[in-house]
């Protein structure tokens, strides 16, 4: 009997250990975050059928914001089979994109581009070594005075006295196509010093770009062409390579800058130009900026670009978004954790560009420019995190990129002063529409220039 009594006190007490480490061990999981971030039902294999929708109308960037504003500054997308994770706050994704465990980049298969294209670089550790080699032939082009003799060439005033001359008015329409044109003849000035692309090449550059942008061959008829293995017309990728090898080779440039000219031009050639529209509408209705970039520049007569043209090119690029995402999206390398939420392995994330002003649940097209919010705020432009990422993938040509929008904006701001064209014009100004990965202006806005 005593005997059995040892055995089941033994049991007993073997029952109460199991369930105290079991308590405790259930505890201790229970600190561990396991809730997916929130966001829209999804079907299976589908996705979100409201993504769904929001993709045939062309409205994803619309679907995000409501998105936002229905489920908070940190949501979960399902794509088909990707997970998407978008994030809305300074501090989340600066603490997200911080981390080791989010500093991935999402892989193709088969590397486009020769391999060395960092967007495209999932391996944190193969990343930092490009990176580094990338960052200090950077470094030669990235200071104010480089960036502001290249963008130089691109004579933006003589683009705009040119339309003016043929305008029966001051006001003309933004001559986008034109200053695209020059604005990536002077980003490859900047990297091989001389400009050898033909106008032909200019734009056949552009195009690729704009087609490798939006994913997908140019037309239906390309597309099947391509399945049916008739199309001789080279990848979006292919093209942009073989341009941009040739211009290296013509300069007699080193071809260790290929990798650098091919994310100078995937990540540089449309957004300056589209940057730049916005900084000028922006400005145009902002008389009190404008005045005070031109007086900065009467006080320093030198040839550099005085520092409040960075803070308005940083200022620029915070309020107006180019695109949904501030950047390249994330690739999450493995489980992760924050603010009680796990993201997922394999998962995407982006973090929201400023400029929708989703915080506050409202985005630019659903109340335009209020006269309240004309001022453009400077003070700390440079700071803010927002436009060119951060953490250990954040965008290694930032100092380059605001110097480049800063130089030109100085360019026209020593030359002409302006405004919009008529009083309608300012409400519709900041409408967009989605155009693959980026937002265009909607409307064409006139603008009145007056020469200094
Ligand atoms: C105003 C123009 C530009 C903006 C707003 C911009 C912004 C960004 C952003 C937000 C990212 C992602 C950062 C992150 O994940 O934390 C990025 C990545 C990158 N950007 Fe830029 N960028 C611009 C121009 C350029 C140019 C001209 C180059 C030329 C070399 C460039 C090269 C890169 C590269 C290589 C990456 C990937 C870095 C990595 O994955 O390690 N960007 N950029």
């Amino acid at each position: 009997m005593m005997h059995m009594n040892h055995n089941v006190v033994l049991a007993l007490y073997l029952v109460v250990l199991v369930l105290i480490v079991n308590c405790q061990f259930t505890s201790a999981l229970s600190t561990i975050p396991t809730r997916l971030p929130p966001g829209p039902d999804s079907l299976p294999l589908l996705g979100s059928p409201s993504f769904i929708s929001a993709t045939i109308r062309n409205e994803v960037v619309q679907e995000l914001v409501s998105t936002r504003r229905d489920h908070g500054p940190i949501f979960l997308v399902k794509t088909g089979p990707i997970t998407q994770v978008w994030v809305d706050d300074i501090d989340l994704a600066n603490t997200l994109f911080s981390m080791e465990s989010a500093a991935g980049r999402s892989q193709l298969k088969k590397p486009v581009f020769g391999g060395d294209f960092l967007f495209l670089v999932r391996d944190v550790k193969r990343a930092r070594t490009i990176r580094s080699n990338q960052k200090a032939l950077l470094a030669e082009r990235s200071s104010s005075s480089a960036v502001s003799s290249a963008v130089q060439s691109s004579n933006l005033p003589q683009i705009i006295n040119d339309c003016l001359a043929v305008s029966s008015s001051s006001s003309i329409s933004w001559p986008s196509k034109t200053i695209s044109a020059a604005a990536f003849n002077a980003l490859i000035t900047l990297y091989i010093g001389t400009q050898p692309l033909s106008e032909d090449e200019v734009e056949r550059l552009l195009n690729a770009v704009a087609g490798y942008r939006r994913r997908g061959p140019a037309t239906f008829v390309q597309a099947i062409a391509s399945a049916l293995g008739i199309s001789k017309k080279l990848s979006f990728t292919d093209e942009i390579n073989e341009l941009l090898d040739s211009v290296v080779v013509r300069a007699n440039a080193s071809p260790e800058l290929l990798p650098l000219l091919v994310s100078a031009t995937v990540g540089g050639a449309e957004i300056f130009p589209l940057l730049l529209q916005w900084s000028v509408l922006r400005l145009s209705v902002d008389k009190a900026t404008q005045d005070s970039l031109y007086s900065s520049l009467l006080s320093n007569p030198g040839s550099s670009v005085p520092p409040i043209f960075l803070q308005a090119a940083a200022a620029c690029a915070r309020d107006c978004p180019v695109s949904a995402a501030t950047g390249p999206p994330r690739k999450i390398t493995e489980t992760t954790y924050i603010n009680n939420y796990e993201i997922p392995a394999e998962a995407i994330c982006f973090a929201m560009h400023p400029g929708l002003k989703a915080a506050d649940g409202v985005a630019p097209w659903e109340v335009g420019l209020q006269e309240k919010t004309w001022p453009i705020h400077l003070k700390g432009a440079t700071g803010s995190w927002p436009m060119f990422g951060s953490g250990p993938r954040a965008c290694p040509a930032s100092e380059q990129s605001l110097n480049f929008i800063a130089s030109s904006i100085a360019m026209l701001v020593r030359n002409f002063e302006w405004e919009v064209a008529c009083d309608g014009g300012v409400s519709s100004m900041f409408e967009f529409e989605g155009d693959g990965s980026l937002l265009v202006p909607k409307v064409d806005t006139k603008l009145k220039f007056r020469k200094r």
